[in-house]
């Protein structure tokens, strides 16, 4: 444990850090030195050597179609699909650090919120960083000490906006992290159907909108699109590539669980059979959801896990095995149905009186005898019985005078009490992760019980090993492995579940565990239970302590809060994907076009099916027709951000066409472009739409035809900057934010609204912008979208009480005299703005 210094325990922020971590290639700022050139692609191999057990050969007569012919018995058999190969190229693409959530703005804010929770007067302010943090120290202990844990140099937790596929080949080749995940949680789309069930709106738990003049997002709309395009068979090919990457990011020791509902659970063992091997198979487990699925036959009551190790034995020596809790009369306690009666005798209670019995008056009975044995005769209670007992004489009645033997029939037995060790090992079956086994209540339409994850986790890990949930939806998996010390990296395509992982992340507060060396690579304390065996009765032993791995024991004089971690993007995410891409229509034009050609035809007409490609000479790629005029439509590049430059290059060409509608699509955006696009629409003549390619728009197998799905608006808040001059003092800044951009679905434009107009769902500050990397400094949440507010603070609350602040705080205007605000709207969409204060 590391010191508290009790003269200041207040103001002291101490931290936990995990053990070194071979530093990455990605850097912290700027842009990633890339691969090199013969690098930056890979043959992802997906074949455990299948490809080599079949033979293809034909149909007889006329029929000429390939068909697998024979396999050799000695191989697995493997399921087939269509498109099914044994390897793909795939590109290796860098990742880009968006925003680091850094240890020491951490420890500023928690001493911040220190401060103000020691001020007399006052009401726990909303405004920074943990405000539920300075509400729980202003009404409880405030001698509490906060922790966060963090990890040596090298490593920071990640939450990751991406296609998986790309996101995991990056993590292995540029932040070299092959072999070193311990446990990967995936719970990807199931495959089927989930048309109506995605989340709409960031923190509301809701995917339904009632209000309907709010216009649906692009983006979120389909954040849980799960629409391929040869059904199943993309959907086989889509899990497999990513279970094969999976694998070479496990440890030997590693495991996954893929969680999958009976629909394609079948298809699924196989495939995990194929790329695991089913001698590495561990366990198939069925849990309980919060909601079942009415069905015609059985109803639905739960899903699947199905666990895999890397390397059986390996992964069965890292396993801790977890226990529940007995109950009377439940699983792994049926056999506690009686009480010991004064003579010796047993009874067995009725369903009734079980219910109402304690713990320590349950017992059952066990056999006192075993074949081999020397035979002979003990008196007990009147009464001679004669057998092959286990123990001696002398220390059978030794367990007769601890009240351990009871006649059951003619028979002399032992009594085993529920009491003796009130736990049963958890098996195959999770009844208890129903709505109780939720933590949080629900913020993500498809959110997986904290419990489940906690198990897996607890099952498989040790505190500052790497947990990675290549699917992360809410952050459940990130979350879980916060509260349990785990080091964690969360990737989704959706920018409504990194946001709302994020946000889930920083606003929770922690049970702060004991740790056994100060470190949590060094692991916790854990609770013990004794259990009292026959055999250790017989031979006279203190009962072993079991411990209960997943149930760290808590530090009371402390509360924790989330450990620093960044925000990152795949940097050239779409490079190569569009390589050969065309739309079917026009396929052959297109294919014959040179590259760079090709990717602005395809995007443009992704955007619009009707617009006139112009080729790539000027900055006006395509024109298309509005309802009242005409539109300059302009493509940023594969491999970077839309730059300031590319905007006012793209509305010139524009203006000499005599168009005065510019739409500006891009992957990335420097922050800077709000400045750009106020100051030429400022003129009066031309109006910019600022608008995002969706990540995954042209990866494989994904129906990419309509543009709502494919494309969102890069809406910019409008802020304001005041200045004061403190006489001989440095100059305060504060930030007003006023306005957020939302996107029209049907009228495809950007409507302002004012910024308490309920369409903010979050804002951060970074008060010294350094013009690459957003670090928060401050945050402000709109409480009252949250439904679990109440909740995590365990106290009634005035909703008056978190009405979203849109001032900040003031501050000193520092080095960069920049200052950039970021704006996470009710759907999920982010935006940022750069100012400078000087
Ligand atoms: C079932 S949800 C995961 C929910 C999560 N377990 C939770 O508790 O919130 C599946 C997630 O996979 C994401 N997803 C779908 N395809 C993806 C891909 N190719 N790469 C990364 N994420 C993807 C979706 O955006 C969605 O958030």
């Amino acid at each position: 444990m590391p010191k508290n210094n009790k003269k200041n325990s207040q103001k002291k922020v101490t931290r936990y850090t995990h053990e070194q971590i071979k530093e990455p290639r990605t850097p912290e700022t700027g842009h990633t030195q890339l691969l090199p050139a013969d690098e930056q692609i890979v043959a992802l191999p997906m074949d455990n050597g299948w490809s080599k057990a079949i033979t293809v050969g034909k149909l007889p007569e006329k029929d000429d179609r390939p068909v697998v012919v024979d396999m050799d018995p000695a191989a697995d058999p493997v399921l087939f699909w269509a498109g099914k190969r044994n390897k793909r190229e795939i590109p290796i693409l860098p990742l880009q650090r968006n925003e680091i959530v850094s240890e020491s703005r951490i420890a500023q804010i928690i001493e911040r919120a220190q401060k103000a929770a020691a001020e007399k007067s006052g009401e726990a302010r909303q405004g920074h960083l943990f405000a539920d943090l300075e509400k729980t120290l202003r009404e409880g202990d405030k001698s509490r000490r906060v922790e966060f844990y963090t990890h040596d140099e090298g490593w920071k937790n990640k939450l990751i906006c991406g296609d998986s596929l790309h996101v995991i080949e990056s993590l292995l080749h540029y932040e070299n992290l092959r072999g070193k995940a311990q446990m990967i949680y995936l719970d990807p789309p199931y495959g089927i159907d989930y048309n109506s069930n995605f989340q709409k709106l960031i923190g509301t738990g809701r995917n339904d909108d009632d209000d309907s003049d709010r216009a649906d997002d692009v983006l979120t709309i389909k954040a849980f699109r799960d629409t391929w395009s040869l059904g199943v068979h993309s959907y086989l090919s889509y899990l497999r590539e990513r279970l094969y990457l999976c694998r070479d990011l496990l440890s030997e020791s590693g495991g996954v669980f893929l969680q999958i509902s009976e629909a394609n659970l079948h298809l699924c063992r196989s495939l995990m059979d194929e790329v695991f091997g089913y001698s590495n198979f561990a366990a198939q487990i069925l849990f309980r959801k919060s909601g079942g699925l009415t069905a015609a036959t059985l109803n639905r009551v739960g899903d699947y896990l199905v666990w895999y190790f890397k390397d059986a034995e390996q992964g069965r020596s890292a396993y801790r095995q977890l226990f529940r809790r007995k109950v009377p009369g439940d699983e792994g306690a049926t056999q506690y149905r009686y009480v010991l009666l004064p003579d010796g005798t047993i009874r067995e209670l009725s369903d009734d009186e079980l219910r109402r019995a304690s713990e320590d008056e349950l017992v059952a009975h066990d056999n006192v005898t075993s074949q081999g044995n020397p035979v002979y005769e003990f008196h007990f209670r009147g009464r001679v019985f004669k057998g092959p007992f286990k123990p001696p004489p002398e220390r059978l009645q030794a367990l007769a005078d601890m009240g351990r033997l009871c006649v059951v029939g003619n028979t002399l037995r032992y009594v085993r009490r529920l009491s003796d060790f009130p736990w049963f090992e958890v098996n195959q079956l999770w009844e208890d992760t129903g709505v109780s086994g939720f933590g949080r209540p629900k913020v993500y339409a498809v959110q997986t019980s904290d419990l489940v994850i906690e198990r897996c986790i607890s099952m498989t890990t040790r505190p500052g090993d790497l947990v990675l949930d290549p699917t992360i939806g809410s952050g459940t998996t990130a979350l879980a492995a916060e509260r349990l010390g785990r080091r964690w990296i969360g990737i989704d395509s959706s920018r409504v579940a990194i946001n709302t992982a994020r946000w889930e992340l920083l606003r929770t507060l922690y049970s702060h565990y004991r740790l056994r060396n100060g470190r949590p690579s060094g692991d916790f304390e854990y609770q013990t239970s004794p259990r009292i065996r026959m055999s250790g009765l017989i031979d006279g032993k203190e009962p072993e302590r079991v411990e209960l791995f997943d149930r760290p024991v808590p530090d009371l004089s402390a509360i924790r809060v989330c450990g620093p971690f960044e925000v990152m993007t795949l940097g050239r995410y779409s490079v190569e994907d569009w390589k050969g891409y065309v739309i079917s229509e026009a396929a052959r034009s297109y294919a014959e076009m040179p590259k760079l050609q090709n990717y602005i035809a395809v995007i443009c007409r992704l955007y619009r099916k009707d617009a006139a490609v112009q080729g790539a000479g000027g900055l006006v790629h395509a024109i298309a027709e509005s309802e009242k005029d005409k539109i300059a439509i302009s493509v940023g590049p594969l491999s970077g951000r839309v730059t300031a430059k590319q905007i006012n290059d793209a509305v010139q060409d524009a203006l000499a066409l005599g168009i005065l509608e510019v739409h500006v699509l891009g992957w990335a955006f420097e922050a800077n472009v709000g400045e750009i696009k106020s100051q030429l629409e400022s003129r009066g003549r031309v109006k910019i739409h600022l608008v995002m390619i969706r990540p995954d728009t042209l990866a494989e197998g994904l129906k990419a035809t309509q543009p709502e799905m494919l494309f969102s608006p890069l809406a910019l808040p409008d802020v304001d900057v005041k200045l004061a001059n403190g006489k001989g003092k440095p100059k305060e800044a504060v930030v007003t934010l006023k306005g957020v951009g939302v996107f029209d679905r049907k009228q495809r434009t950007t409507e302002y609204y004012a910024a308490d107009s309920g369409y903010v769902a979050a804002w951060y500050l970074d008060e010294d912008y350094d013009g690459d990397c957003f670090v928060d400094c401050q945050m402000f949440f709109d409480f009252k979208k949250a439904p679990n507010l109440k909740a995590t603070l365990k106290a009634e609350v005035d909703p008056g009480e978190f009405k979203l602040q849109l001032t900040s705080q003031s501050f000193p205007v520092r080095g960069y005299k920049r200052i950039a605000v970021k704006v996470v709207d009710v759907y999920g969409n982010e935006s940022t703005v750069v100012k400078h204060v000087s």
